[in-house]
């Protein structure tokens, strides 16, 4: 069966050429006679791949040679947790930007370990946007700022990090890690789930500067019994990331979807190719009042974009029609309702441009 234009919002599309790799390395990998899925991870073979991705996400990222890179499991759900555990000495404090849903469950998780708090919340705009440096102050006490740089359910991107007064920024980047360029040196801590932009679910990179690196190590000392071995950030920092198994598969595939990144141009390349994308899909959206994008333009995503119909009626039908057409995944989160199409580094313009064409026969049919 012919691979469908795949608009998951994850885990999502990935490389049609990677993919299409990956069957080999599953019957035998590196001279060892069994597949990658099948040898040690202590292996050498397995050490070239695991370091091999790592020095390609530093590359890719820019990140400074004076900060650690490392590959955990548990998602970016676990980063809600891990994030506050070993940055906050109990009953320290926290500030939040919510823009919705991931937001939402990081300062949850934050208010456990400490004092977390929103600063900032969309939710009386329905998550229609991301919030500007007038709009919130970050508290004298806060030990860090942390947002989400772009809200894979409600559509929103900052277009640049939000000012955090010179406290120590901590960002998910989950839904647009290596979308573009980004100045990893102005964040304290970055972390995403590899199953949008990176490769497939199961794997998350984590980026500490030193001073959070440092701060972890200083809060294992003060919490009582120190912290839970697998949520430590210094020991995974010790054992490069090999504390226990990691996810080999996942860091396998994950290293072949960053050298497709390298080969296309790095994330440079990948910027403008993202807003061409983007732009083609908000021209069709901003062409008829029949479409109704839900981001207000400044804080539009160009991950993943967002809109309703004129009835759910309607929006039922779309996705139906679309799915038929072989334009897949196009159903919006429950929590938005309507339309979303994502359009992470995998997704090419010719899915897009396929997207648009049926959006224009559907409204002249519809509309
Ligand atoms: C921005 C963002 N943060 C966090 C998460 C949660 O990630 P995970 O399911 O890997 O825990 C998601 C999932 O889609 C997300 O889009």
């Amino acid at each position: 069966m012919a691979r469908a234009h795949n608009f998951s919002a994850g885990p999502a599309a990935l490389p049609t050429t990677v993919v299409a790799e990956l069957g080999d390395a599953l019957l035998e990998f590196g001279g060892m006679g069994a597949g990658i899925m099948e040898i040690s991870h202590r292996s050498a073979a397995f050490d070239a791949v695991i370091n091999g991705a790592i020095d390609r996400l530093r590359r890719l990222l820019g990140v400074p040679d004076d900060y650690a890179v490392l590959l955990l499991q548990g998602g970016a759900s676990q980063q809600f947790t891990q994030v506050p555990l070993n940055l906050l000495a109990p009953g320290q404090a926290a500030d939040y930007l919510d823009t919705g849903t991931w937001g939402s469950k990081a300062v949850k998780e934050a208010a456990r370990q400490g004092d977390g708090r929103n600063v900032w919340s969309g939710k009386e705009e329905a998550y229609r946007r991301v919030p500007g440096s007038d709009d919130f102050a970050v508290r004298d006490e806060a030990v860090y700022l942390h947002y989400t740089s772009n809200n894979t359910i409600y559509g929103t991107q900052y277009a640049a990090p939000p000012d955090s007064a010179g406290k120590p920024l901590v960002a998910d980047l989950s839904s647009d890690i290596a979308s573009g360029p980004i100045d990893v040196g102005a964040h304290a801590v970055i972390y995403a789930g590899a199953q949008k932009n990176l490769g497939p679910s199961g794997v998350t990179a984590v980026i500490l500067s030193p001073w959070a690196l440092a701060r972890s190590r200083e809060v294992a000392g003060l919490r009582p019994g120190g912290l839970p071995s697998v949520l430590d950030y210094g020991l995974y920092a010790d054992k490069a990331s090999m504390f226990n198994t990691p996810n080999t598969w996942g860091i396998y595939v994950l290293e072949r979807v960053l050298a497709w990144v390298e080969e296309q141009g790095g994330v440079t390349a990948m910027a403008t190719r993202n807003a061409d994308k983007a732009q083609a899909l908000y021209t069709e959206l901003d062409r008829t009042d029949f479409w109704r994008p839900h981001a207000v333009a400044d804080s539009r995503s160009q991950m993943n974009v967002t809109w309703r119909l004129p009835s759910t009626e309607l929006e039922a039908r779309f996705v139906a029609e679309a799915d038929a057409a072989g334009l897949r995944a196009l159903k919006g989160h429950r929590s938005v309702g309507g339309i979303r199409a994502s359009l992470y580094n995998a997704v090419s313009i010719e899915s897009v441009e396929a997207l648009v064409a049926f959006m224009q026969d559907f409204e002249s049919r519809a509309g």
